[in-house]
């Protein structure tokens, strides 16, 4: 072997499963990886270490992991050497049984401990779930200064006190933490300065985080009009939120900060006052329907999506009605709908099913409703004017793709535009799901 096949850089595969903020936290871990010599690679068959970053949230995502790893064995095999590494809410949630299901498996790292991830594969593998007390952001290395993607994940709050019946969160990712003020505001102001204009503020319940800054406590509608405030920011979004969270200096940011963006996801799981209290949501619909009123007196053009769970033990079909009832008053422009999936560990685990095509029924009608109002909000786009930042170029020449205010993926054709470009787009047409428009004059 040459000097320079012993020096090479080493590939680092990722898979990311789950929410936005496996999202983010991969990305962070390819940055502490980064400092290693490890470069990502888009192709496992060639990679020195695979991770894979789980999400626990429905059995079905958690047994991907299973089948993923499954397809690994021939290259384990193969390449013994190759790192195997599972991290994420599977890794919080099983541990050491990720080892003992699947023996190829070299490193299992935990949510809350993935900034020790470079020593562990330094040491050749190991196993770290722990909730440490050190913040792990601030022991990951600092980001090299390269050039990022124009809309980026700041991940500002995690883990969940809210304990809702059927949820895992609250065990995988830990207690409720907010980030501190200075620490969001500097990694803002760095993305910033690597070329992104667009940044979605992450948090399992990320519309309660709270913290202390100039002059007091502040709430996350404070956090937003000082990120406002950055020269070059232009949008800010952030996800998910909770109704009860759902404060009054947010509200009013909606409705005075123009960098705001007017679309809010905010999950409802159920119609049903019933369910919702089986669920331990702590609010009514019509607490819920209130909420919606006052965001939209606010905002007015604001696009509304929720999650959904059907089939949650002991619903009734009333119940179910009760939910196509909240959406039709609601109309929202788009949604998430989920069969209910009994999680080990969670309250509602043993709780009587039910009867599992009766839910699947249920899932296709309210899925149907739910893409009827998907379709009208598309398509209540069409010949009005917004803003559009350019993600990156169409298949076809001289095509560009971004998002509008709203969220919308939009095809323009922009020969001259650069990816990057925040411009006024007219929409034209709606297909399934995506929007289509031209350069407004
Ligand atoms: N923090 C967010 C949700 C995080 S999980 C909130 O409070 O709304 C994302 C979505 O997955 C949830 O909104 C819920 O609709 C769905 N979900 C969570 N646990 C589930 C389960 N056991 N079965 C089916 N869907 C589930
Ligand atoms: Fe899960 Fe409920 Fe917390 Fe959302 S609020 S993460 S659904 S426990
Ligand atoms: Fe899944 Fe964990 Fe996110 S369970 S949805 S990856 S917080």
């Amino acid at each position: 072997m040459t000097d320079q096949a012993t020096t090479a850089t080493k590939k680092l595969f990722i898979k990311t499963y789950g929410c936005q903020m496996n999202v983010y936290d991969s990305q962070r871990m390819a940055e502490a990886m980064g400092a290693e010599g490890y470069v990502l690679t888009e192709n496992q068959a060639d990679a020195d270490m695979v991770l894979l970053n789980t999400c626990h949230i429905r059995e079905k995502a958690a047994e991907k992991l299973y089948s993923d790893l499954g397809r690994l064995k021939p290259l384990k095999a193969e390449r013994p050497d190759l790192k195997i590494g599972v991290a994420g809410c599977v890794a919080q949630a099983e541990g050491a049984e990720i080892q003992r299901r699947m023996p190829i498996v070299d490193l299992v790292v935990g949510p809350q401990a993935y900034h020790r991830l470079p020593a562990m594969a330094r040491a050749g593998g190991g196993v770290d779930t722990e909730f440490p007390a050190e913040d792990k952001f601030e022991h990951l290395p600092k980001p090299a200064a390269t050039r990022r993607a124009p809309a980026a994940f700041l991940t500002v709050q995690e883990g969940c006190d809210k304990f809702c019946a059927f949820c895992v969160v609250p065990y995988t990712r830990g207690a409720e933490v907010s980030r501190p003020v200075s620490r969001i505001m500097a990694e803002a102001r760095d993305l910033v300065a690597r070329g992104v204009r667009e940044i979605t503020l992450l948090g399992q319940n990320v519309n309660g985080w709270h913290g202390e800054g100039q002059g007091g406590e502040w709430g996350f509608g404070r956090l937003i009009r000082n990120l406002a405030e950055i020269d070059g920011l232009e949008r800010i979004r952030y996800t998910t939120s909770h109704p009860n969270d759902m404060a009054d200096d947010l509200i009013e940011a909606h409705r005075h900060e123009p960098k705001l963006m007017p679309y809010l996801h905010l999950p409802v799981q159920s119609g049903s006052d019933r369910i919702l209290k089986a669920m331990n949501r702590k609010h009514t619909a019509e607490q819920y329907l209130r909420l919606i009123d006052r965001i939209r007196e606010a905002r007015p053009d604001i696009v509304l999506t929720s999650d959904f769970i059907v089939g949650f033990p002991g619903e009734t079909d009333q119940d179910h009605r009760d939910t196509l009832d909240l959406v039709r008053k609601v109309g929202f422009g788009m949604a998430y709908s989920f069969k209910y999936s009994p999680r080990p560990g969670t309250p509602a685990y043993d709780r009587p099913e039910v009867d599992s095509a009766v839910a699947d029924a249920r899932l296709q009608e309210l899925q149907a409703l739910l893409t009827h109002q998907q379709k009208a909000t598309q398509e209540g786009m069409v010949g009005r004017e917004m803003g559009v930042l350019f993600e990156k170029p169409g298949r076809l020449p001289g095509q560009m793709i971004g998002k509008s205010d709203y969220l919308h993926a939009v095809f323009v054709d922009a020969p001259d535009a650069q990816v990057g470009d925040l411009v006024r787009v007219r929409i034209r047409a709606s297909s399934s799901n995506s929007l289509a428009g031209e350069l407004a004059a």
